[in-house]
């Protein structure tokens, strides 16, 4: 599988990462099964049979068993740590945490950011996080404490690279002045169907624009050497047969030249949906979150399918539902 180079990092990534939320089994405290860390296995198992190289969680995915049904790949392959990138998550806090009938909440506080890192790695059953991401942007956020988090794991040896996801240019822009820490990654939600990163490039200056407001993350992530991850690559499902309630007219449309796509070229509709990000010259990175291995060989067929200006612009078109301004 092709690599690139993750932002101004050394590591040497597949452009098609595993997105392992869904590994715990179910959001809830009860306790992790044999069935659910056998299921892990699997799909972690296909992701690395496809040649995938870099695997992305988070501290909340299914509370925390995600990450635990994740590290029962080492008793399965022992050599394996050292031959993958692992990414976790933090800064979003659950109902109940830390008190009981607490709201939920985001926290970048250093405290938590530690705690939160040291957690990861237990679970993980690892010493070291190879990158470690601030989930989703906390309006309470203090960069000099963020910093100071940053510093302490960094020094440590727990955390080699650092990044945010769900991050704005400004966002981004304000957090890393303190930084001693270049920030590498921002991970966004990015599809077919979903394409507010391009949209307000697209739409300035028009009349009545539907202006995404995101400040031009794209360029400004491009401009800086900070990689766009892509979550949900796969649209979820909604363009390659999961039943949708009354789908939208453009993801009908979509669907339709996604599988007319599919069938001329002889590849699977999954990888015409991830094929579709990775020809953005960004070089955006594509988390893909299927359990299943069928669907994880079919999404990782991308790496072999280059698309034309004119078939992404179609794809992109419809995805949009209307016609360029
Ligand atoms: N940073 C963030 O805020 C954030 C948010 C969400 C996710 N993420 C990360 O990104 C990864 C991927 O995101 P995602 O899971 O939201 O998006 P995705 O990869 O687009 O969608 C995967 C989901 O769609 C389902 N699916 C796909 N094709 C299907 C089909 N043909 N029929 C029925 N179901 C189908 C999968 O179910 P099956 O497993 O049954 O195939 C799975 O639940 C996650 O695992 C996580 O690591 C990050």
């Amino acid at each position: 599988m092709l690599t690139q180079t993750l932002g101004s990092s050394d590591l040497q990534v597949t452009r098609i990462a595993y997105g392992c939320m869904p590994l715990g089994g179910s959001w809830d405290n009860a306790p992790l099964s044999d069935q659910t860390k056998i299921s892990a296995i699997r799909s972690i198992r296909a992701a690395l049979d496809q040649g995938v190289n870099f695997f992305d969680l988070a501290d909340i995915y299914c509370r925390g068993k995600s990450e635990s049904a994740f590290s029962a790949i080492w008793q399965e392959i022992p050599a394996l740590r050292e031959k993958i990138y692992l990414q976790t998550k933090c800064g979003i806090r659950l109902p109940d945490d830390p008190n009981a009938s607490g709201p939920d909440g985001y926290d970048f506080s250093y405290e938590y950011i530690v705690r939160s890192a040291e957690g990861s790695l237990k679970r993980l059953k690892t010493d070291y996080l190879d990158l470690f991401l601030l989930h989703r942007p906390d309006p309470l956020v203090e960069p000099d404490e963020v910093a100071h988090a940053f510093d302490d794991l960094h020094q440590s040896g727990k955390v080699r690279w650092f990044g945010v996801s769900n991050h704005t240019a400004a966002q981004i822009e304000f957090l890393r002045q303190p930084l001693r820490q270049p920030i590498i990654t921002n991970q966004v939600a990015f599809n077919l169907i979903h394409t507010h990163l391009l949209n307000e490039g697209i739409l300035f200056n028009q009349d009545n624009p539907l202006l995404a407001r995101d400040e031009g993350t794209l360029e400004y992530c491009r401009l800086h050497n900070i990689t766009i991850q892509a979550w949900g690559p796969l649209a979820w499902g909604q363009l390659t047969g999961r039943e949708v309630e009354n789908p939208a007219a453009n993801v009908l449309k979509t669907a339709a030249i996604v599988e007319e796509m599919a069938r001329s070229k002889g590849v699977s509709r999954e990888a015409v949906l991830v094929a579709w990000i990775l020809r953005h010259p960004a070089k955006i990175q594509a988390i893909i979150g299927t359990t299943d291995p069928v669907r994880i060989a079919a999404a990782c067929q991308a790496d072999e399918l280059e698309l034309t200006r004119q078939e992404w612009y179609r794809l992109f078109i419809a995805g949009r539902g209307e016609e360029l301004p």
